[in-house]
């Protein structure tokens, strides 16, 4: 689903990424670990398109990345990509129903067809009853909640996720945990999960260990 092949990337002076190769199947639960500043960040962005390496080569469902143009890469990744980041981003000055939409829109989706989506989405979340909240109206586990539910609305294959919990007390951490699980049953979902969470480490199926800008598998 996902492979990277001698993926590197500097900032200035400084090589974050020094040869990433990595093969991550459909379905399939990663999660990246490693000190911080170990370029965990870099390598999830570049991964999500929305960075570009300096060399190497990304596939994303048997598309190679680096041949699209701008504009089919914004595409392929709004079809392809959902992102859940530490801090939830959503936008405040909507509510929880129309931040999930967005992407919908984005991807040309009739507004009727992306409001029935959302809302299936954040029914699923059990979030039914908070849809027309705006995010400063909602607890952290719900904004987190509502930003799962943003990332899932164009069904995308691949989930990317940043410290998804870092922000959230332990309850609301493991129920988000068990709620990737639940999607990749529900929906095969594969998913790249930056972590410093021992727990869900211990429960991916696999940990990619980063550091120095390589990996040690
Ligand atoms: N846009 C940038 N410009 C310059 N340096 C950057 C930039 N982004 C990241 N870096 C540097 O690259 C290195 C890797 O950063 P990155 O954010 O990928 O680390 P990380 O593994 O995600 O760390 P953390 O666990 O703290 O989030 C760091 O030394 C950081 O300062
Ligand atoms: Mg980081």
């Amino acid at each position: 689903m996902i492979q990277t092949q001698g993926i590197t990337k500097s900032f200035g002076t400084l090589q974050v990424l020094k040869g990433i190769d990595l093969t991550i199947e459909k379905s399939e639960i990663v999660a990246i670990i490693g000190p911080s500043g170990a370029g965990k960040t870099t390598l999830l962005q570049i991964i999500g398109t929305l960075d570009s390496p300096d060399s190497g080569r990304l596939i994303i469902n048997g598309t190679e990345t680096g041949r699209l143009k701008d504009k089919e890469l914004a595409a392929f990744r709004n079809k392809n990509i959902g992102f859940v980041f530490q801090f939830h981003q959503l936008l405040p000055e909507f509510t929880a129903l129309e931040n999930v939409m967005i992407p919908a829109l984005i991807a040309k989706e009739k507004p009727g067809v992306a409001e029935k989506r959302a809302k299936e989405m954040l029914d699923f979340l059990k979030l039914s009853d908070r849809m027309g909240h705006k995010p400063a109206e909602l607890s952290g586990g719900e904004k987190q909640r509502v930003a799962v539910a943003r990332a899932l609305i164009n069904n995308p294959a691949v989930i990317l996720a940043d410290e998804p919990s870092g922000s959230l007390d332990t309850k609301n951490k493991e129920e988000l945990h068990a709620l990737f699980f639940e999607l990749r049953e529900q929906m095969k979902q594969t998913f790249v999960i930056v972590t410093h969470d021992e727990q869900l480490a211990s429960n991916v199926d696999r940990v990619i260990h980063i550091k120095d800008g390589v990996v040690l598998e």
